[in-house]
């Protein structure tokens, strides 16, 4: 345990240090209390008179000498609910009678199954306070980090550590646990979806029990996101109000629970998915549990995200601090499907160049045997059929039209019907005599193994090294249905192998991460996409991999004002892929004209997927008239601020507006899905511009436009723009630059 005077001397150096008043760490030992500054909050912990580590506040930024009372526990109620589930811990173990959610559930080696953790040291290194807490009796000791970033983010997670002779099984643990402020009026927000409709956003009241939001998947899932956002009943809107929200970073199955107990107090807990997880910390060994970053703001939903957007950017993505915009790229998966061939995709790069694309990716069919989704998977040697002379002809086109080149992959799978799975059937996820269950006629390669681990890293790093590849769309197309590990390393039968086999849901996103970390070390140029079926493997785990995600297979346009909106309260525009592709739509059947669809694509990272060979010079035409604007904007897009002025929940029109970091440009998006009874448009009023400037404006359609050319901020704010839009899908855009000062 460090010297209190050593704490204190540890904690100004590091306000010193960060230079950086909005992230800091206060630590005042008197009262072994430490105060985290995030951007405009403050989160406050304690140890109480039972020395247990609790949650004091957490909201807006506290000045600088607050102090707050001492922690004081929670009295029990009657004699059924002890002060240990009352008190708004920070990381409740089970035990001592806690009937609330526990952060942490451990087997101790003489068959005690309860833990009580009680303060035992803390310090501050690298910008980052570490609680620890042991257990009153077990060698075990739980580690609690807590590192604030100035955007607004406090991230959290835990380590648990055996300092004893034997080893632990640990059934749950959780990264870590925020409690809300006592307050009964919350609404709970969170996203869930399926195959083809990712990203539904809710809003519900939060009422006394638990809503768990989960993935038992093995990967993060399109059923729910590990992303919530809590407002006041009576005071959040988008635009104003208090909101608590986070998300937690890992790509396996996960589980966030919004529990308000028996006294109402509210919290949230997540982490790991303890549903058939076990781990065995053996003697000396630790475990680091994910990443759940947290934020609050006063300012509404819209602020929220906004923070979210900024601290992906700033501190997260795979290129941060400062990612480049994503190019605008084409695909042809939805125009060619798994008939790819060297002649096809050279016609259809001639075309994707002539519109303004800058990178052009070949989607699955380009290896093995996979003519259809029936075989290949596995077998990553280039199909001599489709490219006689390999990838290089193809790539050396791309590139003499000034695109550079991207390829498709799905490394964890493999079907049955592959040369992989014939030398190797032991590789896939097994329970012995159990049947596979196949989906899309593939199974899923265990990649906890080590020698699974190192194929996969083999081959995408030939691939890598041996062709000149830019980017890397990550595959991943179907969810674990038996998780077995029946060779699992640490036992070799019974329980115990039953035990060590449940280690794979940590195991396997593990080596995933270390795979596509020791790939991005050694080829430092390489981008990657996570593309899980559409958004089936979007968290914060994965983006601090992979530049872009792939967020829905639906690519209609109006489905995806719905998706786009869902998945922008949680993810930054930058890494939301989007493609214009052909009408009728395949999923369904609608046809909405080119504009709207590239408008509603030009939201994130624009690519187009349709089949090129069949566009009319018209919509060629049309089509380079709106990428040229969309490279015009994409920086304000991408990195910019993101407000949404109407959401396409109201139905009948949505409007979305960016405004550059630094205020030089703003572009506002309209579409109206579907006029009714010939009424025209409310104006438009713009958000987050300075009032005291000048914007000049450029509209992509002059005619759907009736205004002065140059407003202030004020005006476009205050009484904002007319646009005229009519009948079904019609849509447009307006570019606002900064000319100056308004007199
Ligand atoms: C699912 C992806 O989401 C699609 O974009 C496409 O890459 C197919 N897989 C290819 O099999």
């Amino acid at each position: 345990m460090l010297p209190r005077l050593s704490i204190v001397l540890v904690a100004l150096l590091c306000v010193a240090q960060s230079g950086a008043a909005q992230s800091a760490i206060r630590a005042l030992p008197e009262t072994r209390q430490w105060y985290l500054d995030a951007g405009d909050s403050t989160y406050v912990i304690g140890v109480n008179e039972q020395h247990m580590l609790q949650s004091l506040y957490w909201g807006p930024a506290l000045p600088k000498d607050a102090l707050l009372p001492a922690a004081q526990s929670a009295p029990g109620r009657a004699s059924f609910d002890p002060s240990i589930g009352t008190t708004s811990l920070e990381y409740p173990a089970w035990g001592a009678g806690l009937f609330t959610e526990a952060s942490l559930k451990v087997d101790s080696p003489n068959g005690d199954r309860t833990l009580v953790l009680v303060y035992d040291s803390a310090k501050v290194a690298d910008d980052t306070l570490e609680v620890v807490l042991r257990d009153k009796v077990q060698p075990l000791r739980v580690h609690l980090y807590y590192k604030p970033y100035p955007e607004g983010i406090l991230a959290r997670w835990s380590r648990i550590e055996n300092v004893g002779k034997q080893p632990f099984i640990i059934e749950q643990a959780a990264s870590a646990v925020w409690n809300l402020p006592a307050e009964t009026d919350y609404d709970l927000s969170w996203l869930t979806g399926q195959w083809g409709s990712e990203w539904q956003f809710h809003t519900e009241p939060i009422a006394d029990g638990s809503r768990v939001i989960e993935s038992r998947r093995g990967s993060t899932g399109h059923q729910a996101n590990p992303w919530f956002a809590i407002g006041r009943t009576s005071q959040t809107t988008e635009v104003s109000g208090p909101v608590w929200f986070g998300e937690l970073g890992w790509s396996g199955s996960w589980r966030m629970t919004v529990e308000s107990t028996a006294q109402h107090r509210v919290r949230v807990t997540s982490g790991w998915n303890p549903f058939d997880f076990s781990w065995t910390l053996a003697p000396g060994a630790s475990l680091d549990t994910p990443k759940f970053y947290a934020g609050y703001t006063a300012k509404g939903q819209g602020e929220a995200s906004r923070i979210l957007h900024r601290f992906q950017l700033a501190e997260l993505l795979p290129t941060h601090p400062d990612p480049k915009p994503r190019p605008v790229i084409y695909n042809s998966w939805e125009a060619t499907e798994f008939a790819v061939n060297e002649a096809g995709q050279m016609a259809l790069a001639d075309r994707a160049a002539s519109l303004g694309v800058e990178r052009f990716v070949v989607d699955d069919g380009w290896f093995g045997q996979r003519l259809t989704d029936k075989a290949g998977l596995g077998d990553w040697y280039v199909n001599k059929e489709k490219f006689p002379h390999g990838l290089k002809p193809l790539i050396d086109h791309v590139h003499s039209l000034g695109m550079d080149f991207g390829l498709w992959v799905e490394p964890e799978m493999v079907n049955p019907d592959s040369d992989l799975y014939r030398a190797h059937p032991d590789w896939a996820m097994h329970f012995p005599d159990r049947q596979r269950s196949e989906q899309r006629n593939q199974l899923v390669l265990n990649l906890a193994k080590p020698e699974v681990k190192a194929y996969v890293f083999n081959f995408l790093d030939k691939l890598v090294s041996e062709n000149d590849i830019a980017f890397l769309k990550w595959d991943y197309n179907r969810n674990w249905s038996e998780p077995g590990w029946p060779d699992a390393p640490g036992a070799s039968s019974g329980n115990q192998n039953i035990a060590a086999q449940k280690e794979i849901y940590v195991r396997y996103i593990q080596n995933l991460y270390d795979i596509l970390a020791k790939l991005r070390a050694k080829h430092p140029k390489l981008e990657i996409e996570s593309c899980s079926g559409g958004g089936g493997r979007v968290d914060l785990g994965i983006l601090r991999y992979t530049d872009e995600v792939w967020p829905s297979d639906n690519t209609d346009a109006l489905d995806r004002l719905t998706l786009q909106d869902g998945f922008t309260h949680a993810y930054t525009p930058e890494t939301m892929a989007a493609w214009v592709t052909d009408v009728p739509n395949f999923l369904n059947h609608r046809v909405i004209p080119l504009q709207f669809r590239f408008l509603v694509a030009m939201q994130g990272a624009l690519g187009i997927g349709g089949n090129l060979n069949k566009w009319t010079p018209e919509e060629i035409q049309l089509a380079t008239h709106l990428t040229a604007f969309y490279k015009s904007i994409r920086t304000t897009v991408q990195h910019g601020k993101l407000y949404r002025l109407r959401r396409p929940q109201t139905q009948e029109a949505t409007d979305v507006e960016y405004v550059a970091q630094d205020g030089s440009q703003a572009v506002l998006f309209s579409y109206l899905h579907s006029q009714q009874y010939g009424m025209a448009q409310p104006r438009v009023r713009l958000q987050g511009l300075n009032p005291e400037a000048m914007y000049r404006l450029h509209p992509l359609d002059p005619a759907k436009y009736k205004g002065d050319v140059t407003i202030s901020g004020a005006l476009l704010m205050g009484d904002g723009v007319s646009i005229r839009l009519q009948g079904d899908y019609d849509s447009t855009a307006i570019a606002l630059e900064r000319v100056g000062e308004s007199h």
